[in-house]
C-alpha cells in the first residue's frame, strides 16, 4: 500500500483514514465477473473493484441492467462489511475509493458459494417441496460449488473435501463466519423493516492466510423482503420480471442510510 501524505494526493482516488491517506490506481484488468472488474494495483496484496450495471440471473443467460446499480451495490456491500466488522466479522474491506470503486485485500476466492436460509424460498423450495414463505426451524448452511461450467452444483463437505475445495479447518471456520454474518444481518435488516430470507456469501483468503468475508453482500445475493407485507426487496424481481427492479435496490439502500448514517 502506497501511504502518502496529505498533500501528495490526487483528487479522485483520496481517501483519509486516520489521518493516513491511500492513494490507488488501477493496473491491469485481473477479472471481468458478472457485476463486477477486479484490477490489479501496485501492492500485490491489495486488489480495485469496480461495480458494474449489469445484472445476471440463471447462470447469466438472463441479462439486464439499470443505472446507477454498480453504484448503489457497492456502497452498500461496503456499509453493510463496516457493520459485520463492528460484529467482528473479518472481511476483505481496505478502502471504498469512489461510488463504485472499492479497494480490498487481495484474496485466493475459496470456490464454494456458502448459503444461509431463514425461511423457504428460491432452490430450496424447489428442490424440497417446502412452501416458499416457510419460516425454517433452524438456519441452514449448504454449500455450492462455485464453477460456472457445471452449473454451480450443490456440494457437500465431504464431497468438497474430497476434490480438496477447502480444508476441514477451512470448512469449519467459514461455517462459523456464515452463521454469525447471518445473525448479524437478522439484526442489520430488521432495524430496517427488512427480514432476510437468505444469502449467499463468498470467503476468501488473504496472503497471510487469513479467512475473510469477499466478494459482495447486497440485493443481488440475498433475499430481502418487507418485514409487513413480504414485498420482495431484491434482485428475485429481476430473476422474475416482477418489476421495480431498480426501485427496490434505492428502496434498501435508502433505509439503511436512514436508519445507520444519523
Ligand atoms: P437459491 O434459492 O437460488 O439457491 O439462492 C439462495 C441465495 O443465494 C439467494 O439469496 C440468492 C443467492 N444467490 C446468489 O447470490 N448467486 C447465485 O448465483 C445464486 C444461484 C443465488
Ligand atoms: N448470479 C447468478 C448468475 O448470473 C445467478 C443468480 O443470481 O440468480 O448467473
Amino acid at each position: 500500500m502506497f501511504l502518502l501524505t496529505m498533500g501528495d494526493c490526487v483528487p479522485l482516488t483520496k481517501e483519509f483514514t486516520k489521518g493516513v491517506c491511500i492513494n490507488m490506481e488501477k493496473k491491469q484488468l485481473l477479472y471481468t465477473g458478472k457485476a463486477k472488474k477486479v484490477y490489479t494495483t501496485d501492492d500485490p496484496n491489495l486488489c480495485i473493484f469496480e461495480y458494474k450495471d449489469d445484472a445476471t440471473a440463471f447462470n447469466g443467460l438472463k441479462k439486464g441492467s439499470f443505472e446507477g446499480k454498480g453504484e448503489i451495490n457497492n456502497q452498500m456491500a461496503n456499509f453493510i462489511f463496516r457493520l459485520l466488522e463492528k460484529d467482528g466479522i473479518k472481511t476483505h474491506l481496505v478502502e471504498e475509493l469512489s461510488k463504485r470503486e472499492t479497494l480490498v485485500k487481495k484474496c485466493k476466492i475459496i470456490p464454494l458459494e456458502v448459503i444461509v436460509r431463514n425461511v423457504a424460498a428460491g432452490s430450496f423450495s424447489k428442490r424440497f417441496g417446502v412452501k416458499e414463505g416457510t419460516p425454517l426451524k433452524n438456519p441452514t448452511l449448504e454449500f455450492s460449488y462455485k464453477d460456472d461450467d457445471l452449473g454451480d452444483p450443490m456440494i457437500n463437505t465431504s464431497q468438497a473435501l474430497a476434490i480438496g475445495l477447502a480444508t476441514k479447518e477451512e470448512i469449519d471456520q467459514i461455517a462459523e463466519m456464515a452463521f454469525k454474518v447471518n445473525e448479524s444481518l437478522k439484526k442489520i435488516f430488521l432495524n430496517i423493516g427488512i427480514k432476510i430470507i437468505d444469502f449467499k456469501i463468498e470467503v476468501g483468503k488473504t496472503a497471510d492466510g487469513e479467512i475473510v468475508l469477499a466478494d459482495e453482500i447486497s440485493p443481488d445475493t440475498c433475499r430481502l423482503w418487507d418485514a409487513e407485507t413480504n414485498k420482495k426487496l431484491d434482485k428475485d424481481r429481476f430473476r422474475f420480471d416482477l418489476g421495480e427492479f431498480s426501485d427496490v435496490y434505492f428502496e434498501v439502500w435508502g433505509r439503511l442510510n436512514e436508519y445507520y448514517a444519523k
